[in-house]
C-alpha cells in the first residue's frame, strides 16, 4: 500500500515522539513492503511563530490532499499563561477538525498487566480493563458561538448540537460495540442539559439498528466516579466533545501514564491519528516524553487502512517493550531508556532485528 502522511509534529514534545511514530511506521513499510511518504507542515504555536497563524493556509491543503495525517502536539506556556491571548496554538488544531470534519475521536483504554503498580488505581479495580470513548469532535461548547460583552464582566459560550451530528457518531459508536463487547454507554447530563435530551433520543432511536448491542445511560458526573470505582463495566462509552475530553484524560489514570495514550479522529473524508498527550514543553528535547502514545497511534492508523496485521505488529512490539521495561521515566522513575530508546527498540522489534539497547 502507498500512503501519503502529513505529518504535523506541532510544539513542544510533538516533534521528538512523532519522529519515533515515523520511525515505527517505517518499520512496518520494511517488513510488509508498504510505501509511507511524509510531508511536513506546521500546526499551533510553531505555525503562529513562522507564519502568524496557527493553521496556515499551507498545512490545511495539504492535509486536505493527503490520506491521512499524523500529529504530534500543540501549545505553550507563553498562551497558557496568557489566556486572552486572540491568537491561540489550540485554535489550529479545532479548527483543523472542523475543515476536514474529523467528528470522531477514538480514544482506547486498556489496562497493560506490566504497569499495573503505576497507577494509583488498585489491581484488583484495574484488573481487564478495555473500553474505548467516543468524543464527538466537531460540535457542543466547543464550537457554539461564544461571546463576552465590552468591559469583559460577561462570557458565554453556547452548546449546540443537532441531530445529525449526533447520528454520525453515534453509529460509529454501535458498529464499534458489535465487534467488541457490544454495550454502549451513553454519558450526558440529561437530567439538566437540553443537548443531552437530544442526544439520548438520537441515540436511543438508533440503538434499535443494532438490537444485539447493549445501551445504558449514565450522567457524566457519576461517569467520572464509576471510571475509577468500576472501569472494568465500559465497553462503548459515547459523549459529547466536552465531556469526552475530560473523561479520557481522567480515564488515562488507568493505563499509568498519559503517555500510553493514543487517538484517532475520523471524518467521511480525512483521518488524523495524534497522542492525548499535550504539549509537556517542560520536557522538550529531554528525550524523556514516552513515545508510545504516539506509536500507538500509528497501530491505529494502520487499523485504519485495514492494515490489520501490521497494526497488530505495532501494538506487539510496544507490549514487549513494556514488558521487558524499555519504558521511559513517567513509568519508571530510574529508567535509563529514552525517548529514542524506546522508539528504536520498538522499531527494531517490528523488524524483528537485534535489540541493541535492551542488552
Ligand atoms: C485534546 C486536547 C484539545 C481538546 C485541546 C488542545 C484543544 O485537550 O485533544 O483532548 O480540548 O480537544
Ligand atoms: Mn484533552
Amino acid at each position: 500500500m502507498n500512503l501519503k502522511i502529513a505529518v504535523l509534529s506541532g510544539d513542544g514534545i510533538g516533534p521528538e515522539v512523532t519522529m519515533q511514530a515515523k520511525k515505527a511506521l517505517n518499520a512496518i513499510g520494511v517488513v510488509y513492503n508498504h510505501e509511507f511518504v511524509f510531508e511536513d507542515a506546521y500546526i499551533g504555536a510553531i505555525a503562529i511563530e513562522k507564519t502568524g497563524k496557527p493553521l496556515p493556509d499551507q498545512t490545511l491543503n495539504l492535509c486536505r490532499n493527503t490520506d491521512c495525517i499524523l500529529f504530534g502536539a500543540i501549545g505553550d506556556p507563553i498562551y497558557d499563561n496568557n489566556p486572552t491571548a486572540k491568537v491561540r496554538p489550540e485554535q489550529g488544531l479545532l479548527k483543523l477538525r472542523k475543515e476536514l470534519g474529523l467528528y470522531a475521536n477514538i480514544r482506547p483504554i486498556k489496562a497493560y498487566p506490566h504497569l499495573m503498580s503505576s497507577s494509583p488505581i488498585k489491581k484488583e479495580v484495574l484488573d481487564g480493563t478495555d473500553f474505548v470513548v467516543y468524543r464527538e469532535l466537531n460540535g457542543g461548547l466547543y464550537f457554539g458561538k461564544k461571546t463576552t460583552n465590552e468591559t469583559e464582566t460577561y462570557a458565554s459560550d453556547l452548546c449546540e448540537y443537532n441531530e445529525s451530528e449526533i447520528a454520525k457518531i453515534t453509529h460509529l459508536a454501535f458498529k464499534a460495540a458489535q465487534a467488541r463487547r457490544k454495550k454502549v454507554t451513553l454519558v450526558d447530563k440529561a437530567n439538566v442539559l437540553e443537548t443531552s435530551r437530544l442526544w439520548r433520543r438520537v441515540v436511543t432511536e438508533i440503538a434499535t439498528d443494532y438490537p444485539e448491542v447493549e445501551l445504558n445511560f449514565l450522567y457524566v458526573d457519576n461517569a467520572a466516579m464509576q471510571i475509577i470505582l468500576n472501569p472494568r463495566q465500559f465497553d462503548v462509552l459515547l459523549t459529547d466533545n466536552l465531556f469526552g475530553d475530560i473523561l479520557s484524560d481522567e480515564a488515562s489514570v488507568i493505563s499509568g501514564s498519559i503517555g500510553l495514550m493514543a487517538s484517532a479522529s475520523i471524518g467521511d473524508y480525512h483521518s488524523l491519528f495524534e497522542p492525548i498527550h499535550g504539549c509537556y514543553t517542560e520536557a522538550k528535547d529531554k528525550n524523556i516524553a514516552n513515545p508510545i502514545a504516539s506509536i500507538l497511534s500509528v497501530a491505529m492508523l494502520l487499523e485504519h487502512f485495514g492494515l490489520f496485521e501490521e497494526a497488530k505488529k505495532v501494538i506487539a512490539a510496544v507490549e514487549t517493550a513494556i514488558s521487558n521495561q524499555v519504558v521511559t521515566v513517567d513509568l519508571k522513575v530510574d529508567s535509563r531508556f529514552g525517548t529514542n530508546e524506546v522508539g528504536d527498540f520498538i522499531a527494531n522489534h517490528i523488524m524483528d532485528a537485534e535489540d541493541l539497547y535492551f542488552k
